[in-house]
């Protein structure tokens, strides 16, 4: 048994593998404005926000745009990555990700999401995860991005847990930082190289011992 009452799930690159997708859509829109942008440079959007997303790309290129057309640019982006997703299934849940969902029901843990993203109920519900949320919380919920732990004290306070009982997982920098501001244990999803700071690290989720926390 873990000490544990509650467990907080990032959702892309934790649950599900969606970086791809976000690449392709971002891609698309810096083709059309001349800008160079690689996988590698894909990496530094990760757990990001869409408005710092967009920021760090134009940061690319060298050109300003005004508000009106970075606005344009997010929804433009934003269209192209809801075709991806809704093409989405249950084959694109990550490995380990519903033998944990379901273990951690079996303890009687609550179970929270703690996304940036504002497609995090569409993902859910395409890869039929969401039953297994107590609360769900999104970029649709929080206005403050990761690192500040917003969305982690909001899901904790959700599900009614306090932050130093609430396990998080996490395969953003950012998102590592914003669990361990608030005393909650930050399981890092990745390489020790992306990740330094995590409690704990795991490759995926398969790797997770709950009696081991
Ligand atoms: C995070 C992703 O989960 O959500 C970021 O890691 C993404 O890459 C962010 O920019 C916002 O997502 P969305 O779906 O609201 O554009
Ligand atoms: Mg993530």
């Amino acid at each position: 048994m873990t000490e544990y009452l509650g467990a907080i799930f990032d959702l892309d690159g934790v649950l599900v593998d969606t970086a791809k997708y976000h690449y392709l859509a971002w891609k698309q829109l810096a083709d059309q404005l001349n800008i160079s942008f690689s996988e590698e440079d894909n990496e530094r959007l990760k757990g990001v926000s869409r408005v710092k997303s967009l920021e760090i790309l134009l940061s690319l290129g060298e050109k300003d745009y005004t508000e009106n057309e970075r606005k344009q640019f997010m929804e433009q982006k934003n269209e192209v990555y809801v075709r991806y997703i809704s093409q989405m299934d249950e084959t694109e849940i990550l490995p380990g990700v519903v033998e944990l969902l379901k273990q951690l029901k079996r303890q009687n843990i609550k179970i929270a999401l703690g996304s940036a993203s504002k497609n995090a109920g569409l993902i859910l519900k395409n890869t039929k995860l969401q039953n297994y949320f107590d609360a769900i919380v999104d970029g649709n919920d929080v206005s403050k991005a990761k690192p500040n732990p917003e969305v982690f004290l909001l899901g904790a306070n959700r599900i009614g847990i306090p932050a130093n009982k609430c396990m998080v997982f996490e395969d953003a920098k950012a998102g590592i930082e914003a669990a361990k501001q608030v005393g909650m244990l930050a399981i890092g999803v990745g390489t020790i190289k992306n990740l330094p700071n995590a409690d704990i690290l795991v490759n995926n989720l398969e790797e997770i011992k709950l009696s081991k926390l």
